[in-house]
């Protein structure tokens, strides 16, 4: 490792680096440590260009490299696995690198050896959801922002631009990617954006200044994906790569695209994927509208767009969009993509070029946001270990600091559905015997979901409960989730002498992956038989733990006496068996809560392929996910017991009854089709929405004799909707952590163009005249719009 003389770091850090670099040396004398940068300051030939000068805005730098390069050098950088350009001193770059729960090295950016082999592996989205705690997103962003650097500073990384978050709709329980998702609610995904980006990038760059914005540094480049109405794998043989997504004005502009542009617009994200499918006919990535004039220009993105992987060769060989390959190739650099992973514009771009259907210039302003991000991330700076991220060394991954917060994520995500007589938590009596059933029972892979890399330690729910009990018997029931054939007499036989069971059961990637959308509802094969046959023979009614991301319906065992408790622990990463374990010993009061409704195994009547979030009466068609769905739940979005009891008020004197709109001098009020008045929100104007703010109380009493975190769910709703508003809307939540018997005022602030607003058929955000309520668990406050 090289040192600057001229800018020579604190003495102890030089002490820590190079006795760090002797250690790395010692352990791995032939693998290069060095992490791969532009402008090394010793090659006086390269790092005198003025695009290595650091003093220039980015701006200038990447216009002088841009300037340098050959057309074919510059065709060569507008794929994921960019190549070196030796005669200026620039290493290849790699833009595909995975971190949607931790760093994992699925991505082709990121090596886990051989100084760092491990990450810490938080628990799959879905269930770090279900805390509705944007603080703990922030944090776990944090950590893979860290985490990540210091794999870069070790010298495995050769790129450190990250594919997450998937922040798509879950909408509809059947999507295979779901589990990667924070539900199926818009507010809580565009808030788990917005944290989650934060956390990775750094907003806090030099001293807790915030740079954010086209200038600032990253410590991580966090990318917004899929961009958009992209939430159908592969279901019927219908599958992502030729699915047109149909998706009306309306949705698109209250469900499918708030994620997105709060992702871009609050998290300052320096990343967007478009996806593979269609919207309305035109390939997301050669959609100019959305890439160019609608995030680009509306919401202000500066950043760089990639496309999903071998998207645009799609575009001319499945989809038929184009008629030629250079055609795809014009498409996609026209509408404002600026990199495809795969090799199609490697492959096509110059006979485009030389077809003259292509300008150099369009390629150039690919290229412009490609390296405008590269040297964000201080990769033409000469040596960053020299650079403040550069301190930040192998100790920190799989800190203990790190692996706390994984357990803490997996403690607040799991979500108790069922406690009949208050069958949880078990006794602390080491003398208890258990038995601990099902094809989950010692699940270690399955406990990690998707894109996960190997996690910093590895203990499945069985070894975490031989910690509270040491009589456990146990039993697989079946020897795979898929359960063709359950040991009914095995399990029975395990079941009868002990004093409680747990059955630990669920999903896993055979039965819900990327290209694998599932057709039913249920739990596989002979699941529920297994769990019904071992709770009638059971001494005690028994636990039941579900380990899924999407839904399953499990009414059967809702209704079942001899199933006391039922928790949900999506896959709850590295530390999951261990919360799991505490929660069912009441060392943590579980506090999770579902981020979507779990439907009944009707749902699976209506078409996936169907976008249309809204209900259609006279057909029968019941819309989707909490807002709209008007068919059977099992259970529905935010529900989640606790060991406590919270009870909650609104504190009236603080909130009003009316809201008058109609003061706005602005603009007449507008009219739609079937009677019901309303305001546009654009037409309000943000001042006049500022000054019509609400600030809502509620107080929360801890009933019970636990302390617990407990997040606060505050929705808006309507007995009667109409213009297509939901039946009812999440507009905020807090945690909140309640000691037995105590209680806190909470307050939110609902700003009427943001929180009480929905879109109207033309796509435009719209207040409407009505009686609506705000709720909070039981308690409802009135509250009449006036436009
Ligand atoms: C989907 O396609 C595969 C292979 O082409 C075929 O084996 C399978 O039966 C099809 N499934 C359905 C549900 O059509
Ligand atoms: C850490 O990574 C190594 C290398 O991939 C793997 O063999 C090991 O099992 C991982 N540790 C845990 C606890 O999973
Ligand atoms: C707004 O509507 C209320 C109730 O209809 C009415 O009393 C009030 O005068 C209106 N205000 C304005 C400025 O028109």
């Amino acid at each position: 490792m090289k040192l600057h003389s001229h800018a020579p770091p604190p003495s102890a850090l030089i002490f820590f680096f190079t006795t760090a670099l002797l250690l790395l040396l010692l352990l791995h004398p032939t693998e290069s440590t060095q992490p791969p940068y532009s402008c090394d300051s010793s090659q006086p030939s390269t790092s005198s260009y003025p695009f290595c000068k650091t003093t220039l805005p980015i701006n200038q730098r990447v216009q002088d490299l841009i300037s340098r390069l050959t057309l074919d050098e510059k065709i060569s950088q507008l794929v994921n696995s960019a190549p070196p350009i030796p005669r200026l001193g620039i290493p290849s770059y790699e833009w595909w690198s995975e971190a949607l729960h931790g760093v994992a090295d699925v991505g082709k950016g990121i090596k886990l050896y051989p100084t760092i082999h491990n990450a810490t592996s938080f628990p799959q989205v879905i269930l770090t959801a279900a805390s509705f705690n944007d603080h703990l997103w922030y944090r776990i962003g944090q950590v893979i922002g860290t985490e990540a650097r210091a794999v870069y500073n070790a010298g495995q990384a050769t790129g450190m631009t990250f594919w997450a978050p998937n922040i798509n709709i879950f909408r509809d329980p059947r999507w295979g990617r779901g589990q990667e998702t924070p539900g199926e609610d818009p507010t809580v995904t565009g808030r788990y954006a917005v944290s989650y980006v934060r956390g990775v990038q750094g907003d806090s760059f030099y001293g807790g200044k915030h740079k954010l914005g086209a200038g600032g540094r990253l410590q991580a480049s966090a990318c917004c994906k899929h961009f958009t109405a992209y939430d159908l794998d592969n279901w019927n043989n219908i599958t992502r790569f030729g699915f047109d997504a149909c998706v009306t004005q309306q949705d698109l502009a209250d469900t499918y695209q708030p994620p997105f542009q709060k992702c871009v617009q609050e998290g300052q994200a320096s990343g967007i994927m478009c996806a593979y499918n269609r919207i309305n006919g035109v390939p997301s990535c050669a959609d100019h509208n959305l890439l160019t004039k609608v995030a680009r220009g509306q919401w202000d993105f500066h950043g760089y767009i990639t496309s999903d992987c071998d998207a645009v060769s799609i575009i001319y060989d499945v989809q038929g969009y184009a008629k030629k390959p250079e055609d795809a190739v014009v498409d996609v650099l026209k509408a404002g993509m600026d990199v495809n992973c795969g090799s199609y514009l490697k492959d096509h771009t110059k006979s485009a070029v030389d077809q003259k259907k292509l300008k150099v210039s369009k390629i150039d302003r690919a290229l412009h946001n490609l390296f405008s991000v590269r040297m964000r991330l201080g990769l033409f700076d000469g040596n960053p270990l020299n650079q403040p991220y550069g301190t930040i060394g192998p100790d920190q991954v799989c800190s203990q600091l790190h692996q706390a917060l994984a357990l803490e994520a997996a403690q607040d995500g799991i979500v108790l559905l069922k406690n009949s007589g208050r069958l949880l938590p078990l006794p602390k009596a080491k003398a208890i015997s258990l038995a601990v059933i099902g094809p989950h029972a010692n699940a270690l892979e399955a406990l990690l979901g998707n894109y996960h890399g190997p996690p910093c330690k590895s203990i499945t729910p069985l070894e975490a409960l031989q910690g509270y009990a040491k009589n456990i018997n146990y039993h697989p029931g079946c020897d795979s989730v898929k359960c063709p054939q359950a040991a009914f007499d095995e399990a029975a036989g395990t079941a009868k002498e002990a004093d409680y069971v747990v059955l630990i059961v669920g999903l896993d990637q055979s039965q819900e992956r990327e290209e694998l959308d599932r057709l039913h509802l249920g739990l596989p094969g002979q699941q529920q038989e297994l769990i019904s046959s071992v709770a009638k023979v059971a001494k005690k009614p028994v636990i039941l733990v579900i380990l899924s991301g999407g839904p399953v319906d499990i009414s059967f065992a809702k209704h079942n006496k001899n199933i006391g408790s039922i928790l949900w622990a999506g896959y709850p990463g590295e530390a999951g068996g261990i919360a799991l374990a505490e929660i069912i010993f009441g060392e943590h009061n579980p506090g999770g809560r579902l981020p979507m409704a779990w439907y009944t195994e009707d749902y699976v009547k209506m078409p996936m392929t169907d976008m249309r979030m809204r209900c259609e009466p006279k057909t029968g068609y019941p819309g989707r996910t909490y807002r709209f769905y008007t068919g059977k739940k099992v259970f529905d979005f935010g529900y989640g017991l606790s060991y406590s009891n919270y009870v909650y008020k609104f504190s009236s004197a603080a909130s009003q009854n009316k809201l008058y709109l109609n003061e706005s001098s602005i603009s007449p009020t507008a009219k739609s089709s079937d009677s019901g008045r309303y305001q546009l929100v654009q037409d309000l104007g943000g001042e006049f929405c500022e000054q019509k703010k609400l600030s809502v109380r509620v107080r929360v009493h801890n009933h019970g004799e636990m302390v617990g975190k407990h997040p606060v769910l505050l929705f808006v709703g309507e007995k009667k909707p109409k213009n297509g508003r939901p039946m009812k809307q999440l507009v905020g939540f807090k945690s909140v952590i309640l000691s037995a018997g105590e209680r806190a005022e909470i307050e939110f602030d609902l700003n009427p163009c943001e929180h009480l607003s929905h879109a109207n058929e033309e796509g435009l955000m719209a207040v409407g005249e009505g009686s609506y309520f705000l709720g909070v668990g039981d308690a409802k406050y009135p509250l009449d719009i006036v436009v």
